[in-house]
């Protein structure tokens, strides 16, 4: 099949490609950039494991091909910590609150996470809770990811996380 040249912005770095037209965002990640963070859960736009940031949005990268990304800026989970090395808030959070257990889920949920703390600095509950409604969880009950989320917003607003009593 004939390939288009697409040429996007990945994780800060300037990414030029061939891609067969009908490929799907999440494949080129996964298997031309070896970009493997972001999953495949269900490839019909439920899941969410596939989430990518785009040009300043939360995309699930299975609902639209490489190249319809042609000249996009992109951010997956392996651009996510701090340039200095050290882990970006919301991976810190997610450990250190425990927001995940077998992990499949958690790159596309810290990937939505980022893109709802900038859009919202200081989101109540039932607004994080919105925000993540895209992204399934098998494991956690989402309690943890609530908690990861508000440890996140407190962290990067430079205040103590207080947990709220249950
Ligand atoms: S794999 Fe994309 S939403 Fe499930
Ligand atoms: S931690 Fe297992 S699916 Fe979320």
């Amino acid at each position: 099949m004939a390939k288009t040249q697409v040429s996007l912005t990945v994780n800060g770095a300037q990414v030029d490609a061939l891609v067969e037209p009908r490929t799907l965002l999440i494949h080129f990640l996964r298997e031309q950039l070896s970009l493997t963070g972001a999953h495949i859960g269900c490839e019909t736009s439920h899941c969410g494991a596939c989430t990518v940031d785009l040009d300043g949005k939360s995309v699930k990268s299975c609902t639209m091909f490489a190249v319809q990304a042609n000249g996009t800026d992109i951010r997956t989970i392996e651009g996510m910590a701090n340039t200095d090395g050290t882990l970006h808030a919301l991976q810190e959070a997610f450990r250190e609150m425990h927001g995940l257990q077998c992990g499949f889920c958690t790159p596309g949920m810290i990937n939505r996470a980022y893109r709802l703390l900038q859009e919202n600095k200081n989101p109540s509950e039932a607004e994080i809770r919105m925000g993540i409604s895209g992204n399934l969880c098998r494991c956690t009950g989402y309690q943890n990811i609530v908690k990861s989320i508000q440890y996140a917003a407190a962290k990067l607003a430079g205040v103590p996380f207080q947990e709220a009593a249950e």
